[in-house]
């Protein structure tokens, strides 16, 4: 049986628009805030070769289920799932998937906006030049005194979350398509640049023998399912933007002739490769400059600016920085909050505008919990390993990231699997029914939900329970 619906909410205008798009979407402080601070609190190489493992075996995989469904149910990821288990015999209980999704979009972007205001801060900072040849102890300073002030974090919290509501008001295809273009290549050249000066520091090969030699021996305190493989697991889930939707919805918006299988492998690509200069630009600054690899969440806040302060022309270069990750930030932000909006728009009748005004206001109101986390409410706890010390902050972020998005995956991987007619699968991937489908399904049906689920039994102990390990 063929599919022929469109979505109400428009199409990309074409299928490079869909990668860019959904680049932006994977594309954000994931791979340049998030992915340095965690590959530093779990030892480095053996965390970026686990990532890099999961990104391939279960993040493309999955990636490529959920665009899938999203283009054959083309509404938001609550009704698509609806559609698509009612066409298959299978019960409404299906929607919880979508609905799982949108919790763990709102918990994100509640705080990926406070961060992103981190990120608004600092290209006043480094514009104004207050980085000019300061030392670790300075840079640090600045950052504990931005996260110590509650107003400030608020206010950059408040004018990142109106930036986005206004793109997203809009339509996500008029605005952000032009933004794409131009700004990502942009980041991924200063980038380049940033790598290009780390390679003339004086402890660059400390810095890449950090990052790619899997010395696991760095890890002797550690356990290997709980603390590296469940954060390296909910990275590539997090990075990558699966698992909750939001590439589901930006599917159901792409063309019926547009190849999914390339366009997987295409944004993942480049959501690695950023992923990997980030980290190739961040960890020699790190030991040149005495600093801590597990620094946490200020890592890159910390260790950049030190950079920029002794580069030439480094003003200019770090205030760019800035606006580019502020930027690669934005068109993340937008596909978190682009399955609630949808769904107000089809189930509640609402306009866009009024719905992103009421998704919004509950995402920034959600934010002030992350506001003072770093300062008021703070309190640590033990995660991974690792002493994490920004209370709930923490917990958001591990629970989505680790928690929700891998659950999310695992039932986007057995609906697409499992319980979706073979041939709707094969017509829908465009693969043909050889090698590629073969390998496609393999990948879905047994290697990503098991790789879940082992990690998962592994986490909460199940498998020592049993006497399995140690
Ligand atoms: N992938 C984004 C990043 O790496 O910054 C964050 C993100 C966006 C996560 C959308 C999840 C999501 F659905």
């Amino acid at each position: 049986m063929s599919v022929k619906r469109s979505s109400i909410h428009g199409q990309w205008s074409s299928r490079w628009v869909f990668i860019l798009a959904a680049t932006g979407s994977a594309v954000g402080l994931g791979n340049i805030w998030r992915f340095p601070y965690l590959v530093g609190e779990n030892g480095g190489g053996a965390f970026v070769l686990v990532y890099l493992l999961c990104v391939v075996l279960v993040g493309i995989p999955i990636m490529m289920a959920e665009i899938m469904l999203g283009r054959r149910g083309r509404q938001s990821p609550i009704n698509t799932m609806g559609t698509l288990a009612a066409e298959e015999g299978l019960g409404r209980h299906w929607q919880l998937l979508g609905w799982m999704g949108m919790i763990a979009g709102f918990i994100i972007l509640s705080y990926y906006s406070v961060i992103a205001g981190w990120t608004l801060a600092y290209i006043f900072r480094t514009g104004a030049g207050l980085f000019v040849d300061v030392d670790a102890t300075f840079s640090k300073q600045m950052f504990s005194e931005l996260i110590n002030d509650p107003e400030k974090l608020l206010a950059w919290h408040t004018v990142f979350m109106a930036m986005s509501m206004v793109i997203i008001a809009r339509g996500v295809k008029s605005g952000l398509e032009k933004a794409v273009k131009f700004l990502m290549p942009a980041l991924f050249v200063l980038l380049l640049i940033m790598v290009g000066y780390a390679m003339g520091t004086e402890k660059f090969m400390e810095g890449i023998d950090y990052l790619f030699n899997p010395d696991f021996a760095r890890l002797a305190d550690k356990n290997f399912f709980s603390d590296i493989l469940l954060p390296a697991l909910g990275q590539a889930f997090f990075s990558l933007s699966i698992g909750m939707g939001a590439i589901m919805i930006y599917g159901s918006y792409l063309s019926q002739k547009s190849s999914i299988s390339f366009n997987c492998f295409t944004i993942a690509f480049a959501d690695t490769l950023v992923a990997i200069l980030a980290g190739i630009a961040i960890f020699p600054i790190v030991f040149t400059y005495g600093l801590e690899p597990a620094g946490g969440p200020g890592l890159i806040f910390i260790t950049l600016p030190i950079a920029f302060g002794q580069m030439p022309f480094g003003t200019f270069f770090g205030t760019l920085f800035f606006i580019l990750l502020l930027f690669a930030a934005w068109t993340s932000a937008i596909s978190l909050l682009e399955p609630a909006v949808t769904w107000l728009v089809e189930n509640k009748n609402m306009t866009r505008v009024k719905a992103t005004t009421l998704a919004g206001i509950a995402v920034w109101l959600l934010g002030l919990a992350t506001v003072l986390s770093f300062n008021q409410w703070a309190f640590s706890f033990s995660f991974a390993g690792t002493v994490k010390e920004n209370g709930l902050f923490d917990m958001f972020d591990i629970f989505t990231s680790n928690i929700m998005l891998p659950i999310g995956g695992l039932l986007i991987a057995i609906f697409a699997a499992w319980r979706m007619s073979r041939s709707a699968t094969v017509e829908e991937l465009g693969l043909g029914d050889g090698f590629y489908y073969k390998t496609w399904r393999f990948a879905v049906r047994y290697i990503a939900p098991l790789g879940v689920i082992v990690v998962f039994l592994n986490a909460i102990g199940i498998f020592k329970l049993l006497g399995f390990v140690e």
